[in-house]
């Protein structure tokens, strides 16, 4: 089915990228491969693959982001236990929404999203957890140090999606990368003192 609404709206446009046939759109990433879609959507082939590239490795650090930070929240301990595990719950839930978000511009670009947890593993920017962590201002250190390396890339994908010409994607780069700071603010707050 989908074959035929191919040949009838999209290949037979001479001047489009979207001639091609579908395997002639899986191009080379940093990790792997991934299919491109035909489109009616009005920014160029090679754009699209540098963003989607792009988003891909954000959604693995971001999907990696929020299973460490549910670590914290299952492992945290000491006086500040309860205020703590619901803190990082709460972050935890805003990063799930982010990495649906993420995924969700990928295909909205005709891409394929690569969201697995072990793709999040091979392709996440981010280290590690730090397993040594147990009481309350050892998780908070440790989260913010991963937050802080999450925000940098953030902040470097808003000017490389406006570099691109993607102005969408660099306002959600915005959106998520705002937020992400507060979140900074919120674990350095306690670690003053
Ligand atoms: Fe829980």
């Amino acid at each position: 089915m989908r074959n035929s609404i191919l040949s009838l709206s999209l290949y037979d446009d001479p001047m489009s990228d979207r001639t091609l046939p579908t395997e002639a759109l899986m191009v080379a990433t940093t990790s792997s491969k991934t299919a491109f879609y035909p489109t009616r959507i009005d920014l160029p082939l090679d754009t699209r693959q540098s963003v989607v590239d792009m988003l891909n490795g954000t959604l693995a650090a971001t999907t990696d982001l929020r299973t460490q930070t549910k670590q914290a929240h299952w492992n945290v301990k000491g006086k500040d236990f309860y205020q703590l595990h619901l803190l990082f719950d709460e972050m935890a839930g805003e990063l799930e929404e982010f990495a649906d978000m993420l995924a969700e511009r990928v295909t909205a670009l005709a891409g394929t999203a690569m969201g697995t947890v072990r793709m999040a593993a091979s392709n996440s920017i981010l280290p590690e957890y730090d397993f040594d962590a147990v009481g309350g201002m050892e998780h908070v250190a440790a989260l913010a140090d991963r937050y802080a390396a999450y925000a940098k890339h953030l902040r470097e994908g808003i000017a490389k999606a406006d570099d691109l010409g993607d102005m969408d994607t660099s306002d959600l780069y915005t959106e998520v990368s705002r937020t992400i700071d507060k979140r900074l603010w919120f674990l350095e707050a306690h670690l003053v003192g």
